[in-house]
Formats: structure tokens, C-alpha cells, sequence
């Protein structure tokens, strides 16, 4: 009898693990969306497929930097060599200018560890 309640307690957690880790990945987007809107919306637009000031972010994630077609990069970006990856993401927005030195995009400084996950999160979404 034991056993048997341990068992269904044991399967109806592992039926609600993969439910509760994508609702906070879900919640970590929309903290993301604050503070993107804090800080980066106002050269990337709202529709994130459009270049206003900076270039479209639709796709960001695992896309070559520098590489749209309609957008005018910065020579050090273009020759950066980097691939958009979290890693990569999270280096550029707690200091862009280091990673990147020459880079058009004004300095951003997001060191809060927390704010980073949430905005990578976001950026995953577009
Ligand atoms: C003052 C305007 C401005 C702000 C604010 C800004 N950006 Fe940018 N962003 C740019 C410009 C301009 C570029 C192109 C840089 C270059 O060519 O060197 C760029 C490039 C990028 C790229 C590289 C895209 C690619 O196609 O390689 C990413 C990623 C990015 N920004 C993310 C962000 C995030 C996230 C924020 C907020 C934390 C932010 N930016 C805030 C203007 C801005």
C-alpha cells in the first residue's frame, strides 16, 4: 500500500515538473519584456522584425552579429566573428563596448544576473 502511494506520488510529480519549468520560463519572458522596454526598446522596436535605430532582434538568438542584410552595422560588429548565443548575450548587455569595442550601440550596463535571464528570455520569444 505504501509502495503504491509512493509511486503515484512520484509519477504525478514527474508529470508536473516539465508544466511548472515552462510557466517560469513563460514568467521570465514577460519580466523580460520590462526590462526591455526599460532599456533597449527605445532603438529596438516594439516589432521586433523592423530596423528603427538599432537592427530587428527577430531571431536574435543563434544568428550570426552584423549579419542582416538591411541594417548598417558597425564594421567591429560585422568583423566580430560572434554567434548570438546566451553567453554571448549576457557579455553584451552588462557591457557591450568591452565585448565589442568600436561597436555603435551605446553602452549598456545590465549586471543584475536575474535581469539577464529574464531578458535572453524575452529575446528567445522574438
Ligand atoms: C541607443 C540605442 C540602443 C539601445 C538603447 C540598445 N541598442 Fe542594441 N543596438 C543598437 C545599434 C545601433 C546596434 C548595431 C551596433 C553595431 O552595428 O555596432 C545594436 C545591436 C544590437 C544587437 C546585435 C544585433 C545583430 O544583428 O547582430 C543586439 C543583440 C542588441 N543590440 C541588443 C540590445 C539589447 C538587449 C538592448 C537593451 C539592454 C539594446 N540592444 C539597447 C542600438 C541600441
Amino acid at each position: 500500500m505504501k509502495t503504491s502511494m509512493l509511486a503515484t506520488v512520484i509519477c504525478a510529480s514527474a508529470l508536473l515538473l516539465p508544466v511548472v519549468a515552462s510557466a517560469s520560463d513563460d514568467m521570465q519572458a514577460v519580466q523580460g519584456s520590462v526590462v526591455f522596454a526599460q532599456n533597449c526598446h527605445a532603438c529596438h522596436s516594439e516589432d521586433s522584425s523592423k530596423n528603427t535605430f538599432g537592427p530587428s532582434l527577430t531571431g536574435v538568438v543563434g544568428r550570426k552579429a552584423g549579419s542582416l542584410p538591411r541594417f548598417a552595422y558597425s564594421d567591429a560588429l560585422r568583423a566580430s566573428g560572434i554567434t548570438w548565443n546566451e553567453d554571448k548575450l549576457r557579455l553584451w548587455v552588462q557591457d557591450n563596448e568591452k565585448l565589442v569595442p568600436g561597436t555603435r550601440m551605446r553602452h549598456v550596463s545590465i549586471t543584475d544576473k536575474a535581469e539577464q535571464d529574464y531578458l535572453i528570455a524575452y529575446l528567445k520569444t522574438l
